[in-house]
């Protein structure tokens, strides 16, 4: 017997093993079975009426959607401009002050003037960048209204996050009375812009 196969049986080796190969492979083996996965019943909803609440179940159709949120608007529009902040008593610039720490201090810092640990700061390109500060001389705060700044926080801004999915309605607006409190953060602390005759005088009145 020689240790070369003549070419005949050769060829025969190869197209054995091609077979086997095939007979092996996935695709053959599923080939006759696999297409009932392809006549599947798909089941598609709303095709089948859902089946009723089991007894004493109640619906609580507030937790899908809160009725007692503000509506939501774009800031600055027209409609923004209806939203009135609720009373702001003692106790809403408490929890304000809470949810301040511990949602916007990170950033906008504690008192609102000096940057937070999350601000970007020289040597820390990698922190948030452009952060504002809301309150102190050049604080933002004092140039937007309580509508605008409730929906900043609601829905976020160019860079910064959004928190209406983490807080309540009500915290949201105790985070603006908060914010009201923090030096030169009320609303139109600037001197409105004046006619200059009308001026020339007052500003020793209005330093
Ligand atoms: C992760 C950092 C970060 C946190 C946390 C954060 N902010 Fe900001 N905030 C920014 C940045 C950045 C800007 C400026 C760019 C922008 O408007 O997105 C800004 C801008 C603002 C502005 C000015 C928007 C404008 O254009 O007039 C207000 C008001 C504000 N933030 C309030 C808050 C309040 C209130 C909280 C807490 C609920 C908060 N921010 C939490 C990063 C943050």
């Amino acid at each position: 017997m020689s240790s070369n196969p003549p070419r005949r049986s050769r060829r025969w080796i190869a197209g054995a093993a091609a077979v086997a190969a095939l007979g092996v492979s996935s695709v053959a083996l599923g080939l006759p079975w696999d297409i009932d996965m392809a006549d599947t019943q798909a089941v598609k909803a709303y095709a089948q009426r859902m089946p009723d609440l089991p007894e004493g179940v109640v619906a609580q159709s507030n937790l899908l959607s809160p009725k007692d949120y503000t509506t939501n608007a774009v800031r600055g529009s027209a409609d923004a401009a209806t939203l009135l902040a609720p009373v702001a008593t003692d106790e809403r610039k408490q929890l304000g002050e809470k949810m301040y720490g511990i949602y916007c201090a990170p950033c906008h810092g504690a008192d609102g003037v000096k940057l937070g640990p999350v601000a970007a700061s020289e040597g820390a390109p990698d922190r948030m960048p452009g952060v504002l500060a809301l309150a102190g001389p050049n604080g933002v705060a004092q140039l937007r209204d309580d509508s605008w700044i409730y929906l900043t926080i609601r829905n976020g801004g160019a860079v910064m996050p959004a928190y209406g999915h983490t807080m309540s309605d009500e915290e949201m607006w105790a985070i603006v009375h908060f914010v009201r409190t923090l030096p030169g953060a009320a609303y139109g602390t600037p001197e409105p812009a004046v006619d200059e005759d009308a001026a020339e005088g007052e500003e020793e009145a209005n330093p």
